[in-house]
């Protein structure tokens, strides 16, 4: 039998239908208190969307440590045989909640492990490299990506404009116009940790790791025009794919791998390894397998559970951390602070946030939407003497680097083979296949059109002239070809 339909407090209301009236026709009584709840719940059942990555969707399953890599982590989550329950939650990252998914942008790919130690969140993409090395160009890099705060549209000369002008976004924007743009799925994408991290073994060892994600159901895309077409008919293309595989009990699997440098080489590697526009080539450090997860469980409450989510880089746990990368001593900061305002301060109590398979001891208290209880056995200040959590060096094996020098605003040093457009450059003329080429080349062509200033213009085929003299030299043929055929038509 069905429940009685309950105000938020338990009562049993008198009606699901009709207000309190005077009379069949006469006015409303604002002391119909279920009334007053139900649309005052309904006004404020928005969060803010997250600033970037707005559009996405995600599900739940589980790690499984196949391989020993205890010589460079004694992170509980990648013991060998330990078995996590996880969270991934996919994304775009400039569109906004209602996006089409199949725009080509980047792909966010979030990944979450319950583990015995705390959280521990890898918030990467489905690329291995980023538009920027330097947080603080981030909100300027995302503004040029969104809308125009007069006409409220996307506009090519902006995103063009900060590109041409950020020659360090050449590695990522070859990824971005190539087959990576337009994704087949979420489950046929790879995903990437991107930064360099840190591993710190039993001994105290230190090591810099890249993660890779490969997708066991092929890395596979779409074309431009397919893309086109998905976007106008299904604005949720991937989200659904994704919701009713995992319904059909088709359960997509990603092997874990990592890319090891030991800790020393990073001073004489020939690429700067804590910049994020850089990959380090397989051939210098090759991948070495640590275990797969697969997701089975879609979530039961898309809001509570997938909206609400808050990943963070900053979650890390014993023998993980950072690395001083830039970006990524950024980001640390950034999430946090943008969960704490787009969720509340107590975001972390929230189930799908808070340890599933760790305990939470700490000082604080209080705060907006508080709902776990601090034990009132437990002293609320430390230091104590009435036996209240004290925190362990050992136990929290913070990483650690050698710095030196005066405070300063530069770029970090630049190693035997930094520069801006080499490795898209490699990427171009020895990763992408003769197909890949073709449709990289007609999104391009698509792109230098829709440029309006001829300065930026002029400036993308210098990009991209940069990045490959031979590209350049067929994207300005194609585009004054192009506008000969328009003039004739
Ligand atoms: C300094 C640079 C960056 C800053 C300041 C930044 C900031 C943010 C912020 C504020 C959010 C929203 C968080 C939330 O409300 O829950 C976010 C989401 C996200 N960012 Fe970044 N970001 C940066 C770089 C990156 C990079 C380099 C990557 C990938 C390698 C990345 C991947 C993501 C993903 C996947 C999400 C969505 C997480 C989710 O699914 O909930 N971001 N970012």
């Amino acid at each position: 039998m069905a429940e009685n339909t309950t105000t938020q407090t338990g009562t049993p209301v008198p009606s699901d239908a009709h207000s309190l009236t005077t009379g069949a026709d006469g006015t409303t009584a604002l002391h119909d208190r279920y009334l007053v709840e139900k649309l005052a719940q309904f006004n404020r059942e928005r969060i803010p969307e997250r600033i970037v990555h707005a559009k996405g969707g995600g599900a739940f399953g589980e790690f499984v440590a196949t391989e020993d890599v205890s010589q460079y982590t004694r992170a509980a989550v990648f013991q060998k045989g330990a078995k996590s329950e996880t969270l991934l939650r996919f994304s775009s990252v400039a569109g906004e909640m209602g996006s089409p998914d199949t725009w080509r942008d980047v792909r966010g790919f979030a990944l979450r492990f319950y583990t015995t130690e705390g959280n521990y969140d890898i918030v990467g993409n489905n690329t291995p490299v980023f538009f920027i090395r330097d947080g603080i160009k981030f909100p300027d890099f995302i503004h040029s990506q969104k809308r125009l705060p007069g006409s409220g549209l996307r506009d090519s000369d902006m995103q063009w404009d900060f590109w041409t002008l950020s020659p360090e976004s050449a590695h990522q924007v070859t990824y971005l116009m190539g087959d990576r743009g337009l994704p087949q799925s979420w489950r046929t994408m790879n995903g990437y940790g991107s930064h360099t991290y840190q591993w710190i073994n039993a001994a105290g060892e230190r090591f810099w790791v890249k993660y890779h994600f490969k997708t066991r159901q092929g890395d596979l895309y779409l074309s431009g025009e397919e893309a086109e077409a998905i976007a106008g008919a299904d604005a949720d293309y991937y989200r659904r794919d994704l919701y009713e595989a995992i319904e059909r009990g088709e359960h997509p699997t990603w092997d874990v791998f990592v890319q090891v440098m030991p800790y020393a080489d990073a001073a004489g590697y020939r690429f700067n390894p804590f910049d994020l526009t850089k990959v380090w080539p397989h051939a210098d450090y090759p991948l070495i397998p640590v275990g797969h997860f697969t997701l089975n469980r879609n979530p039961k409450n898309f809001f509570a559970e997938i909206e609400q989510a808050a990943l963070s880089p900053a979650n890390t746990v014993p023998g993980i951390d950072i690395s001083p990368d830039k970006m990524l001593m950024a980001r640390v900061f950034s999430y946090p602070d943008a969960q704490r305002y787009r969720v509340g301060t107590n975001y972390n109590q929230i189930p799908v946030n808070a340890p599933h398979a760790a305990e939470v001891h700490n000082y604080s208290q209080d705060g907006a939407q508080r709902h776990g209880f601090n034990d009132p056995s437990v002293p609320v200040y430390a230091p104590n003497s009435f036996g209240g959590p004290t925190a362990s060096a050992e136990a929290a094996g913070a990483g650690s680097w050698e710095s030196d020098g005066e405070l300063t605003r530069t770029a970090a040093t630049l190693h035997a083979e930094d520069d801006d457009f080499g490795q898209p450059g490699t990427l171009y003329r020895e990763v992408y296949s003769a197909e890949t080429k073709e449709r990289f080349h007609a999104t391009l062509l698509g792109q230098a059109q829709a440029i309006t200033i001829d300065d930026i213009r002029e400036r993308f085929f210098q990009y991209w002239t940069n990045v490959d003299a031979g590209l350049g030299e067929l994207l300005r043929a194609a585009y004054a070809q192009a506008a000969v055929e328009d003039g004739a038509a």
